[in-house]
This record gives structure tokens, C-alpha cells and sequence, in this order.
């Protein structure tokens, strides 16, 4: 199986059945990495120890909760749906599915789905390049309400 069948396969499909970027991707340094597209933020000891950090970028376009999970790399925004605060790093994590420590709302950081079907979290891609850890930047996007 060719890699980018791979990558497909990890596709997934949202709550509301669209599909969805790859929530993991984790790769060698055969990939051609755009450095403006990803973060730089550590080395997979320092993530494999913590279990969890939250990465800032300089722009703060969205806060990105990092999570090490039974060998495997997530990304998902940091900010709870519910208050919009940024703390999902500092959640209970059971399986796959992350609480937020302030109101107890859960999240699959493999999809950024609340498993009480409560929206979803923006997920990103994870690279593990050269001996780091890096992680797709956020991207601005325009309100999608007009007056
Ligand atoms: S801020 Fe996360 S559940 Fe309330």
C-alpha cells in the first residue's frame, strides 16, 4: 500500500458525514515538508512524557491542543466549545476521547468531534520530521457571517 492510499485511509468522516483532513499524519522525512505550513514544537520525548501541551503559534489564529495517545500523535484546536477557553490540553484523556477539565465536555481528538454532538474541534496535521514534532499551523479564516 502505497503511502498517500495510507493517508487516505485515515481519513474520516465528520458528525455530519463531510469528509475531513487526515487528523494524524505521521510520517519520515521522505515527505517534502513546506516549512510555512507547520510549527516546530518539540521532540516526541518531551510530547511522550507530558502526554499533552499546547502549542501557541505567533499569529494565535487558534491555540492547538498536542496529545500523545498509545503511540500516536493528535492535534486538535485547544479551545472548548463550550466557553471558549483554551484547556482541552490540561483534560482527562480516556481512550481517544479528551474532557475538558473546567465543564467536563469531551472531545475524540481523532476527529475534534464532541461526543455529545456538541460541533466540533479543528483538527491538524502531525509530522514527526527529523527528530521533531511539528504541527500544521492554523489558518485564518473569514467570518462566515454577514449583516
Ligand atoms: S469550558 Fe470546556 S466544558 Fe466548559
Amino acid at each position: 500500500m502505497n503511502r498517500a492510499t495510507q493517508e487516505e485511509e485515515r481519513e474520516l468522516t465528520n458528525q455530519n458525514g463531510s469528509r475531513k483532513a487526515p487528523f494524524r499524519t505521521v510520517v519520515d522525512a521522505v515527505v517534502v515538508l513546506d516549512a510555512t505550513e507547520f510549527l516546530d514544537v518539540c521532540t516526541p520525548d518531551e510530547l511522550q512524557q507530558s502526554g499533552s501541551i499546547c502549542v501557541v503559534p505567533e499569529d494565535q489564529e487558534d491555540e492547538i491542543g498536542l496529545f500523545y495517545i498509545q503511540g500516536e500523535y493528535f492535534a486538535v484546536s485547544n479551545i472548548c466549545k463550550h466557553n471558549q477557553r483554551s484547556v482541552l490540553h490540561e483534560g482527562a484523556v480516556c481512550e481517544h476521547v479528551v474532557e475538558c477539565p473546567l465543564h467536563n465536555w469531551r472531545y475524540d481528538v481523532r476527529t475534534g468531534n464532541s461526543v455529545h454532538n456538541k460541533g466540533s474541534l479543528k483538527t491538524y496535521r502531525v509530522v514527526l520530521h527529523e527528530g521533531r514534532v511539528l504541527v500544521e499551523k492554523p489558518q485564518y479564516e473569514a467570518p462566515s457571517w454577514t449583516f
